[in-house]
């Protein structure tokens, strides 16, 4: 197994708060890169694979009021563990961009912050299905909560309630996952990149190529 720094590509992922648009500027990001001759791949956790997306239905389905904090997470990482096995390192290996739609800080933040499991057990997990495997660069799209839960809403009522276990939790979880966020972006500066998500689209997704030009 090539260690991370034999692999040929660029590992970026995009965090951020349900609503704070990551998704729309992790497809302008990809489009971007393309148009500039990179290869680049687009995947997204939970889901990214088959297996993936089956583990994707059961973490998201709000009838599984049931799910234990211990459950979801080795979802979440077995999730994790056959993208970074099926999509993520070949890619790499292949000198791609890869563009991961969250990854293990979104456990950080909504398992350990949110949840209140131990990061060190997040962790030790992720040594397990991730074997060593960081994002080299992370797109933190940062926002307020009334912001950020508003458009989280607006998108739920127009695309139906499917998936939305998360988008329901109550004003202070979702506080303690910014201020999780927030708290490691200042502990690997080196890594995170924090972009403002209230400005409009356009100025944002500019922003962002202006942030990663000397990285990607
Ligand atoms: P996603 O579909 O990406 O939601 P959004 O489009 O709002 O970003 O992610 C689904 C939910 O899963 C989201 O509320 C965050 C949550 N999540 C965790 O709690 N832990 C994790 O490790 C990951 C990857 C996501």
């Amino acid at each position: 197994m090539p260690t991370p720094s034999a692999l040929r590509g660029h590992f970026l992922t995009f965090e951020g708060m349900d609503g704070c648009g990551k998704t729309t500027q992790l497809r302008l990001l990809a489009q971007y890169l393309r148009e500039h001759g990179r290869n680049v791949v687009e995947t997204v956790e939970p889901g990214g694979t088959e297996i993936g997306r089956q583990i994707r239905r059961i973490l998201l389905d709000p009838a599984n009021t049931a799910i234990q904090p211990r459950t979801e997470l080795l979802l979440y990482f077995a999730s994790r563990a056959q993208n970074v096995d099926e999509v993520i390192r070949p890619a790499l290996e292949a000198g791609s961009v890869v563009l991961c739609d969250r990854f293990t800080d979104s456990t950080l933040v909504y398992q350990g912050c949110g949840r209140g499991l131990e990061a060190g057990i997040v962790l030790d997990l992720d040594r397990i299905a991730c074997r060593g495997l960081r994002p080299a660069t992370t797109v933190l799209i940062d926002m307020d909560l009334e912001t950020s839960l508003g458009r989280a809403k607006r998108r739920n009522e127009r695309y139906g309630q499917s998936e939305s276990r998360i988008d329901d939790e109550s004003a202070a979880f979702h506080d303690s996952v910014r201020k999780g966020y927030l708290a490691l972006a200042a502990t690997e500066p080196e890594r995170f990149v924090v972009i403002d998500g209230r400005a409009p689209l356009g100025d944002v997704a500019r922003q962002i190529r202006e942030a990663l030009r000397n990285r990607v």
